[in-house]
């Protein structure tokens, strides 16, 4: 790995890194730990390029602050923050939003965006599977969106985090979590127009290797630019699955935001999973699916 200049993140010292590292076998490189690794500065940098942040903003329009609305939710915290994309449309949106993220080189940026638009914004470096370690008080709403989820590379890793993730909640918080389509990629190829999260049209985004175990994929950016990121690919419903064993009661599954959708349609699903603990809710059904949600029309 390369170092070049220094940066400045909230006093801390951090090396910029302009190349990743996956070794001589890269598919062989399947580790939560690795996406430190794979957000490099110049990557981080470039990073905007690929999400586009108006034409992500008009493409999701206004589906999070409805549902948190929705659900009265005040107090959001963002942990994948990324560069600040929702943490910055929250806070434009009258939401108290503290941003975590286990990436210094992500936060520095997003530290930056928040700055150039007007707002600082309160970071937090925290890895998921010690969030309450680094992160306190309780929220509303926890969102991890932008395909985070997936750097996890084991099930206890998921568990954890989830775990985590439902201890930072007030007692009737939800968690907002999306994922690509795996399902879809899996077992019928890939196709992405970018309608969704990857709106940056000067970028391609594409797997260069699928199995059961791992999704690598590869971004080019104009000037041939190219960076990878090692992900797990997560089936909608053991993602699901995973979310109710740790507790969460309700679960509604969006695809690209839409309630009703076939299964292998759309590129993205959005999990809306409720903390809510009620004895004899009768929208969980004997298969813990809540009826609100999870309308697939398959
Ligand atoms: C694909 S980016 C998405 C960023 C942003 N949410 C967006 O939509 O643009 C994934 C983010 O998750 C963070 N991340 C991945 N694994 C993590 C972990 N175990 N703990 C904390 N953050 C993690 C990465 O540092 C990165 O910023």
């Amino acid at each position: 790995m390369r170092s070049g200049t220094a940066k400045i993140n909230e006093g801390r010292l951090i090396q910029a890194r302009t190349q990743q590292s996956f070794g001589d076998d890269p598919v062989e490189v399947r580790e939560t730990d690795h996406y430190k690794e794979e957000y490099v500065t110049s990557f981080v940098e470039r990073w905007d390029e690929l999400i586009d942040w108006d034409k992500r903003w008009e493409s999701e329009g206004d589906f999070f602050i409805r549902k948190l609305k929705e659900r009265g939710a005040k107090r959001i915290l963002d942990v994948a923050t990324g560069t600040g994309f929702h943490s910055v449309r929250l806070i434009e949106a009258g939401f108290d939003v503290v941003s975590a993220d286990g990436s210094p080189e992500m936060l520095a940026k997003a530290f930056e965006n928040g700055r150039k638009r007007g707002h600082i914004l309160r970071t937090v470096q925290a890895d998921w599977r010690w969030l309450n370690r680094d992160v306190h008080g309780e929220y509303d709403a926890v969102i991890c969106l932008g395909n985070s989820f997936t750097h996890l590379f084991n099930e206890r890793d998921r568990r954890k985090a989830l775990a985590e993730f439902y201890a930072a909640l007030d007692h009737d918080g939800i968690l907002i979590m999306d994922q690509r389509n795996y399902d879809s990629i899996l077992d019928h190829g890939f196709s992405s127009e970018h309608k969704y999260y990857y709106c940056g049209d000067q970028v391609s985004a594409e797997p260069e290797h699928v199995d059961e175990g791992l999704a690598r994929f590869r971004y080019e950016f104009p000037g041939g630019h190219v960076y990878h990121l090692n992900m797990f690919p997560l089936r909608k419903d053991y993602t699901r699955r995973l979310m109710r064993e740790v507790g969460f009661q309700r679960l509604d599954t969006y695809g690209d935001f839409q309630a009703s959708y076939r299964d292998s349609e759309p590129d993205f699903f959005i999990h809306i999973a409720e903390k809510l603990y009620k004895p004899d809710d009768e929208g969980y059904d004997k298969d813990g699916q809540g009826s609100a949600g999870y309308r697939s029309k398959d």
